[in-house]
């Protein structure tokens, strides 16, 4: 089933044309990782998943991006809604300067949710979800920014998963972590897939091929391939593929 459907979508900043005549199908309960040389497009086209690009002055965008169906460019789709059901995980671990208590009930508090027992049940959730619970549970007072990257990563991980999105949003979440926390990483993204409909930008296409069962090569704005990641890797049906994937350029 298609969770979210990508239809001729063309974004401009200003007078520079961005994304070019994207069409992509997003499968629930899949990964689709999205790869390609820097400024080739792949964080536009993940943050206006989510609508993140309504903030820059200047951006246009054309075409249609489907939600389950329903157009979230609609006038009338819920901004907030859309972004409670669609989550994202930045490049950068950017916990909030809180407890680590704090940074994950902050979702769900902004939602209306004051209940103490019922805050305690959705973070520690959160944090299992997120693969760091064991790690944290004796300090959860404890500021965020002061335990490692990777705990940091995965503490904006339980953030994310704390308003039960149905769709997550990765933009390259291991480029600033150790190879350790890499793996931790890539391993709990495996394990999400049980639950979440999840895409991921990665420059690393080990990476790629470890975690994703799709994916969409960008290059210059334009989607050059998207397919199966087993066939994008083995059997690349374009030459800049196969050029890219053999580390030829990027
Ligand atoms: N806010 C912005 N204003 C103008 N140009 C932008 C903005 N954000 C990104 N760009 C440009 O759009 C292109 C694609 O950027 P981006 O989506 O960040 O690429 P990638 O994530 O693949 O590295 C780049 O040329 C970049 O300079
Ligand atoms: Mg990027």
């Amino acid at each position: 089933m298609n969770k979210m459907e990508i239809k001729k979508v063309d974004l401009f900043y200003g007078d520079f044309h961005a994304l070019k005549n994207i069409s992509m199908d997003i499968q629930e309960k899949e990964i689709t990782a999205f790869i390609g040389p820097s400024g080739c497009g792949k964080s536009t086209m993940l943050k206006s998943l989510n609508r993140m690009n309504d903030l820059i002055p200047n951006c246009k965008i054309t075409g249609d991006i489907l939600l389950d169906g329903k157009d979230i460019y609609d006038p009338k789709y819920d901004i907030n809604t859309l972004r409670k059901r669609v989550g994202m995980v930045f490049q950068n671990p950017n916990p909030f300067p809180i407890s680590i208590y704090d940074n994950v009930a902050y979702g769900p508090r902004t939602h209306g949710i004051k209940n103490k027992a019922q805050l305690d049940e959705i973070v520690e959730k959160s944090l299992r979800g997120a693969a760091i619970w064991d790690e944290v549970k004796d300090k959860l007072k404890q500021n965020a920014t002061e335990v490692s990257g990777g705990q940091q990563q995965r503490i904006c991980i339980a953030r994310a998963l704390a308003v039960e999105p149905e769709v997550l949003l990765m933009d390259e979440p291991t480029s600033a972590l150790d190879p350790i926390s890499t793996l931790k990483i890539e391993e709990l993204v495996q394990d999400l897939k049980n639950e979440y409909t999840i895409i991921i930008v990665t420059h690393n296409m080990q990476q790629a091929t470890r975690v994703s069962d799709k994916t969409g090569f960008f290059l210059n704005g334009e989607v050059i391939e998207f397919g199966e990641t087993d066939k994008i890797f083995s059997v690349p049906q374009d030459k800049r593929t196969e050029d890219y994937i053999t580390g030829r350029f990027g």
